[in-house]
């Protein structure tokens, strides 16, 4: 597991990809205060009690600090950032039947971006498993010597 490095600045607008999302009915948009217990409920039940927790910490900055996206009413992906340390992106995860159609790309530019309009210059991406999602979508880069990172020493 490694940590990737990207840039914030400099970066294409990221609208074309949600205004494509939303013709064909998905909205990609900041999670609100009284959503988070359906989106930590359903990050939980898809994704598990690690990314859960993280996603919970997200809802604790203010404004939460939380991507979903959503069609018909219902949540099928998110993406965190500021969670687990500052400056860091991530969890995120789309749900597998909604899987590559260019959600998962939509929500994390938008967090990135929204990370851009915070004050960062970078973002880290934390212990990756497969970094080829990142480098494709974002132009992330590994940071050397990252592995292990701050994922450590895990309760089991
Ligand atoms: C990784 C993940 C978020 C991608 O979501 P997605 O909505 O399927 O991704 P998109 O449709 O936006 O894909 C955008 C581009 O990345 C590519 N891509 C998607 N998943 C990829 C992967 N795992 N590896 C490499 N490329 C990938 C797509 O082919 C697409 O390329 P294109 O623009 O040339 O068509 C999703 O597969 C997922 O939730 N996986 C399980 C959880 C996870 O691994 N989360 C990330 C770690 S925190």
């Amino acid at each position: 597991m490694h940590d990737l490095l990207v840039k914030l600045y400099g970066r294409a607008d990221v609208r074309p990809d949600i205004d494509k999302l939303q013709a064909e009915g998905i909205n990609v948009r900041k999670a609100m205060a009284y959503e988070k217990h359906h989106v930590v409920e359903w990050v939980m039940e898809t994704f598990g009690t690690g990314w859960a927790s993280e996603c919970d910490v997200s809802f604790s900055n203010h404004p939460a600090t939380c991507f979903i996206a959503t069609e018909n009413n219902k949540i099928i992906g998110f993406a965190c950032y500021d969670s687990t340390a500052k400056n860091f992106f991530g969890p995120m995860g789309v749900a597998e039947q909604a899987r590559n159609r260019g959600i998962g790309k939509a929500l994390l530019l938008s967090a990135l971006d929204a990370m851009s309009q915070d004050g960062y210059a970078y973002a880290i991406i934390g212990g990756i498993d497969s970094a080829e999602f990142y480098i494709k979508t974002a132009g992330a880069i590994e940071i050397p010597g990252s592995s292990p990172g701050i994922y450590r020493d895990r309760l089991k």
